[in-house]
């Protein structure tokens, strides 16, 4: 368990950089992040590199003992690059390239891009691979910020054409599986087929689909040529990419196969901030601690993303400058984030960034210091977790007895077809994780394939592409299931479920979606029996259940709202929270799993023998521990941005 900073040489005078070195160490750091957005300071002109700076800042850093990742800068592009190569701009869905002079405003199709990537990655690994100092490589940065995962240029339209061509094989095979027949869509050639944008009407769904799988296999195959060169020229250093948050246009489950590790980056006041199913009641009631699940949730993705590794390689160390409001932390939230991202079981949490920059686009977000170079709050509280680290214990992370099945397919599938308009994939996911989390309850998000021995409760929220597989390793398990709304409706090409929806679930849950409809706000419909009582909203099945299956709840007009087969319980809609809480309470108790209702702000984690707890507030609230626990840090009554751990057993 290691702490860690985000660093840029570049923006500083080098005479400054031995200090901060220094400091840096006396602080109790040990990791240092540079070089991520730096490429027109080491390649100024093609095929002209220029390593002095680096090789002297790459130095300090190893003479203070710390150990460096590297990242690549393919995220910021040199001007040379997009003024020679304009073909390596992305274009948007309007048809207009993005315009150099931020970030990310290149083409993951464009070959010249490719090429040029490669080089200066080669040319950093040929340089730094086997520097003693050097630990890690950070594959670009946060690959898809600013919505620039999906670019209309001719290349991405001709390499969308190919893929197609690769998946369908003939187009006779194409226009049949997207039911091409309608509105005479049928194709002669590849070659006939465009964009799903520009069209007067919706782009056929699975056009849609197709071109975001495509979006996404590109940004994989970026990816994967980056760590490959990495992996040839700087043997035994670990690999890894910062994602970020709530962010779903790539497939992290397939990326996480190509690195060593998953990191991400937590920026819990802006996440609260700018989530849109956020209720801004929520986000005004968390403006100072972050929602209390929001970090938690990504910390259990990527750490399976991860295949067991992850980190945070940006914490939020105080305001942001990205969100519609920018609040500052409350007094210690910043210690509190990072020991939660430790005991979801964090290798390492490097903090956003050294110094603020009082020039260019982040002036106003913060870093561990203010541009004068005073200590900021986040850095006095940096140091105090440093301290704090010295005496916890660093223990494995164990299987958590809950996995929440996350998919980018079935993700791509509702943002194609919301058929109401505040659906959201991640917002039903994040229901349902709270509801667990609400219980006290560890929860390992896994991906659609991911085995499920072991699990004792299976969330499956808005599943839509759950297929036969997921359905036949859910029937070999002896888990509790809770399958939400929606689940099952698609199948891989996009069409309604053979048979109706849940599709391949439809033998498990017992039960067949006769008819689905959307609920403008304010259509909220009641729901009652089997002790739970509550409301739906947004989201409503009309099901039909199949001798055997038990309708453990009704809506209003007598149809089933709640249902439950053995250990399987399907749910016909959208409900709330309380709703939530009872349903995975119920099933978390036929798990043999024990609960509690936690007090509000009041949130539990395990870190093999350690038992965290951290309370966002308000108030004071008592923490379950044992009497006569033995207490690692805090005690039994926290408080807002409070942190207990003791040894459970
Ligand atoms: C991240 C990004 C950083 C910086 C930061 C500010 O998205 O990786 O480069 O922009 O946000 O919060």
């Amino acid at each position: 368990m290691k702490l860690g900073v985000c660093y840029y040489p570049e923006q500083w005078d080098s005479a400054r950089w031995r200090d901060d070195a220094r400091r840096m160490a006396a602080m109790g750091l040990k990791l240092v992040r540079i070089a991520e957005f730096a490429w027109a300071r080491m390649e100024p002109r093609e095929g002209e590199f220029e390593w002095a700076w680096l090789d002297e800042a790459v130095g300090t850093l190893a003479e203070a003992g710390l150990e460096v990742v590297l990242g690549t800068p393919t995220a910021a592009p040199p001007r040379w690059l997009t003024e020679r190569y304009p073909e390596v701009l992305a274009v948007d869905a309007q048809g207009r390239p993005r315009g150099a002079g931020s970030r990310r405003h290149v083409c993951f199709s464009s070959d010249k891009y490719v090429s040029a990537s490669l080089t200066i990655v080669e040319a950093m690994a040929r340089r730094y691979g086997q520097h003693p100092a050097v630990v890690g490589w950070q594959t670009d940065n946060e690959y898809g910020c600013h919505d620039t995962v999906q670019s209309y240029s001719p290349r991405a339209l001709a390499r969308f054409r190919n893929w197609l061509e690769v998946r369908y094989g003939d187009i006779a095979t194409l226009n049949e599986r997207w039911g091409n027949v309608f509105w005479s869509m049928s194709c002669d050639g590849f070659e006939q087929i465009g964009l799903p944008v520009g069209l007067p009407a919706q782009a056929n769904p699975i056009h849609a689909l197709d071109w975001r799988r495509f979006a996404s296999d590109e940004v994989l195959r970026f990816n994967r040529l980056q760590a490959d060169v990495l992996r040839a020229l700087s043997p035994g250093r670990t690999v890894l990419h910062n994602f970020m948050g709530f962010f779903g246009e790539f497939d992290h489950h397939a990326m996480g196969r190509d690195l060593d590790m998953a990191t991400w980056d937590s920026y819990p006041l802006g996440h609260t901030d700018s989530t849109a199913f956020i209720p801004p009641a929520e986000r005004l009631r968390w403006a100072r601690s972050g929602h209390p699940d929001i970090a938690a949730f990504h910390h259990d993705l990527y750490r399976n993303v991860g295949r067991g590794r992850f980190g945070v390689m940006e914490q939020q160390a105080g305001p942001v400058n990205w969100a519609p409001w920018n609040p500052v932390p409350q007094p210690g939230q910043v210690r509190a984030w990072t020991l939660e991202a430790f005991a979801h079981g964090a290798e390492f949490v490097s903090y956003f960034r050294w110094r603020q920059l009082p020039y260019a686009q982040e002036q106003m977000h913060s870093g561990l210091h203010d541009s004068d170079d005073r200590v900021a709050a986040g850095g006095a509280e940096a140091a105090r977790v440093a301290i704090e680290l010295r005496e916890l214990p660093d223990e494995a992370t164990r299987p958590a007895p809950v996995a929440l099945v996350l998919d980018y397919t079935s993700h791509w599938m509702l943002e194609t077809q919301r058929h109401g308009a505040d659906a959201s994939y991640f917002g039903e996911a994040f229901a349902l994780y709270g509801a667990a989390r609400r219980l006290g309850l560890d929860v390992d998000i896994v991906g659609p394939d991911a085995p499920l021995d072991g699990r004792a409760l299976v969330l499956l929220p808005a599943l839509l592409a759950a297929d036969a597989a997921l359905a036949q390793r859910l029937e070999q398990s002896t888990a509790q299931v809770i399958i939400g709304a929606r689940s099952g409706s698609k199948t891989a090409d996009f069409r309604i479920a053979d048979g109706l929806p849940p599709g391949p679930l439809a033998p498990l849950a017992g039960l067949r979606v006769r008819s689905v409809e959307s609920l403008r706000p304010g259509m909220d419909v009641a729901l009652e029996g089997g002790g739970l009582q509550g409301r739906a909203s947004a989201w409503r099945e009309q099901v039909e259940a199949e001798a055997g299956t038990h309708v453990l709840a009704r809506f209003e007009d007598g149809t089933p709202a709640i249902l439950r087969r053995g250990r399987v319980r399907y749910l016909a809609a959208t409900l709330e929270p309380t709703l939530l809480d009872a349903v995975v309470e119920g099933a978390a108790k036929d798990a043999g799993l024990s609960t509690a209702r936690l007090p509000e702000g009041l949130r539990l984690r395990r870190r093999g023998r350690v038992q965290f707890a951290f309370h966002s507030g308000p108030g004071r609230v008592a923490v379950p521990a044992p009497a006569g626990a033995t207490w690692l840090l805090g005690e039994r009554e926290l408080g807002p941005a409070g942190v207990a751990a003791w040894l459970a057993d």
